[in-house]
């Protein structure tokens, strides 16, 4: 059996915090409007070719930040790999902070961010 999914953790430190559900709605299967996100998502594989082989797909990503970090926020990614969520983060006009160890995968992250 192949397992096909992962979950998501949404953790936050006080129990009210900004997410804004609006922005990461879904379009309807009847493509006639758009309706509120469902507990499973469906996302293509990253297609994207470098040094790392794990990166997430930027359509995955993307919801998360779009709700969970308003315009101009701090996106905080402390396992960074090829620089995903720092890329994706920046296209959508947020702060990033990163890290990762790696010296090879740190380069091909700040190439990364440095070309959004
Ligand atoms: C699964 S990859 C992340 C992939 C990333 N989401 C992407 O889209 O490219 C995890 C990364 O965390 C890094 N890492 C592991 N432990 C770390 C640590 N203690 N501090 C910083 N980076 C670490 C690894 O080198 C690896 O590149």
């Amino acid at each position: 059996m192949v397992r096909s999914h992962e979950y998501f953790f949404h953790l936050t430190k006080s129990r009210h915090y900004y997410f804004d559900t609006d922005a990461v709605k879904e379009p309807t299967a009847d493509g006639t409007g758009t309706r509120y996100r469902r507990t499973v998502w469906q996302v293509g594989v990253n297609t994207r070719r470098g040094l790392h082989t794990a990166a997430f797909p930027d359509d995955l990503i993307t919801p998360c930040i779009l709700s969970s970090c308003p315009e101009g926020g701090v996106v905080l990614d402390p396992f960074m790999g090829s620089g995903t969520v720092g890329r994706v983060a920046k296209k959508l006009n947020r702060q990033f902070v990163g890290f990762e160890l790696n010296s090879d995968y740190y380069q091909e992250c700040v190439a990364a961010l440095t070309a959004v």
